[in-house]
């Protein structure tokens, strides 16, 4: 078997817990598989990007690099933040343009590429991941790798009409043709990459979905949702119970029922509009008033971009005036706390809650949703009210489906949700338990790296 090679801005590296899908995803899949792990340090130092550090863990070899301050601001703060997560996330009104950072991210994505092609054997399986190394296949072609190379893009794949409002995009998005295979969350987002790549590549598409470009050039599309480690999540939350962490906050409801939001504190997320709908719900609901706390959970990210910070300013405002408007001397109805915590606690916090709130306005997948789902009590588990918007919808549709701009139908969830019958509660679970127990972490793993070994030969 050939060795796996996974590039990421973000490296989970031992010791670390990070809030995001993608680290805790791929540290469960290079867990079993073993393999090299290769990203930015998480480092940002004076001058001289590109120095690189070396650890191991299992058979895991990590080596992340360093960036200087202008590398991270033009091509992390910048392009990839200020540019394509909006754009990626339909939010064209939050694009950030200039040429100078345009020009940072693929300074830094060449500088991946030159770190990394001296550690590459030729019988690697390299999979990239994510917005912030689109071109970095293409990077590694120059410089004469050939091994086989997959990426998988972890956010929405936007409409091509969307996408063609960014400038250069035929160039951007023309270098995802260097891969091998390319892997969606969903089959609509695979589909909308075909759709692009027909009207700005001049491509056919084969019976398979390949993408066949006019030079005889073709890239395989699959898409593959990821998964979770159930069967760890189910354990280590059954175990959470115990941590003083979690009886802490049992304790602390005094007999009412918790509802959970965990979230990087991300205007993808749709925060502000999941708290003005936890208002409206104690509006709309007077008989229910007092009987559910809700916990938000929301470690600051990208603090250095304004978009973020002018975030978190607004949820704070919005926090204070639903409980200034709301609370009883007893009762404080919204937590709002904005530090992360260790993921095995997090687990016993999802078991504890009897409703989750998972209501972006646009997800590529969101692993939170199924992690809550995983850890609940299946004798007595709690409902998963979810945003039709989050690429997790498409396999969790047992779940109380809402559209987090309506916020009275979200108000109507939590009520739902609330007072839902055990038996209904069961079965919901047991459904969407299905996928993910069936589709977890190893097995997305085991299907791309299957499918890129496949279309490599
Ligand atoms: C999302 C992205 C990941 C990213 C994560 C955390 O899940 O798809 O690529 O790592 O957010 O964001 P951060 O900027 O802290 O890496």
């Amino acid at each position: 078997m050939s060795r796996l090679v996974v590039v990421s801005n973000r490296v989970a590296v031992p010791g670390e817990d990070r809030a995001g899908g993608l680290a805790v995803g791929l540290e469960a899949a290079l867990r079993t598989h073993g393999g090299l792990w290769f990203g930015w340090s998480g480092k940002t130092v004076r001058e001289d990007s590109g120095r690189l550090h070396e650890q191991s863990e299992g058979d895991v070899r990590y080596v992340t690099m360093d960036l200087d301050r202008r590398d991270h601001d033009d091509y992390y703060n910048g392009f990839a933040n200020r540019t394509l997560w909006p754009l990626l996330h339909s939010r064209l009104d939050l694009v950030d343009y200039a040429r100078e950072t345009r020009e940072g991210y693929r300074r830094v994505n060449a500088l991946f590429a030159d770190r990394l092609a001296p550690l590459l054997r030729k019988d690697d399986a390299v999979w990239i991941h994510d917005y912030h190394l689109i071109p970095l296949a293409a990077l590694l072609r120059e410089r004469g790798i050939d091994c086989r190379i997959g990426f998988f893009l972890h956010v929405p794949m936007p409409s091509a009409d969307l996408v063609s409002a960014l400038p250069e995009h035929a160039r951007l998005f023309g270098s995802l043709y260097a891969y091998d295979l390319l892997g969606f969350q969903t089959s609509r987002d695979a589909d909308r990459f075909r759709t692009y790549a027909r009207i700005f590549g001049r491509a056919t598409i084969d019976g398979d979905g390949t993408v066949v470009l006019p030079g005889g050039g073709r890239v395989a599309v699959t898409s593959i949702p990821i998964g979770i480690d159930a069967t760890r999540i189910a354990s280590q939350s059954a175990a959470a119970v115990n941590k003083p962490a979690v009886r802490a906050l049992r304790e602390s409801l005094s007999g009412r029922l918790l509802a959970i939001g965990v979230d990087r504190l991300d205007y993808s997320k749709g925060l502000p509009e999941r708290f003005r709908a936890f208002g409206r719900y104690i509006e709309r609901h007077p008989s229910e008033r007092g009987r559910l706390t809700f916990l938000q959970i929301a470690p600051v990210s990208r603090g250095d971009v304004a978009e973020y910070r002018h975030l978190r300013d607004q949820l704070e405002g919005i926090a204070g005036h639903i409980n200034g408007t709301h609370a009883e001397p007893d009762w404080t109805p919204l937590r709002y706390v904005n530090r992360n915590f260790a993921h095995a606690t997090l687990t016993g916090f999802y078991r504890a809650a009897k409703v989750a709130l998972v209501t972006p306005l646009r997800d590529g997948m969101n692993l939170v949703a199924k992690e809550y789902v995983a850890a609940q009590d299946p004798e007595d588990p709690g409902v998963l009210v979810l945003s039709m918007l989050a690429g997790a919808a498409a396999e969790l549709d047992a779940a109380l489906l809402v559209n987090p701009y309506d916020l009275d139908g979200v108000a109507d969830a939590i009520a739902r949700a609330s007072t839902m019958s055990r038996e209904e509660r069961r079965e919901r679970w047991q459904s969407m338990m299905r996928p993910i127990a069936g589709s977890d972490i190893h097995a997305w793993c085991r299907q791309f790296l299957d499918r890129l070994a496949e279309v490599a030969t």
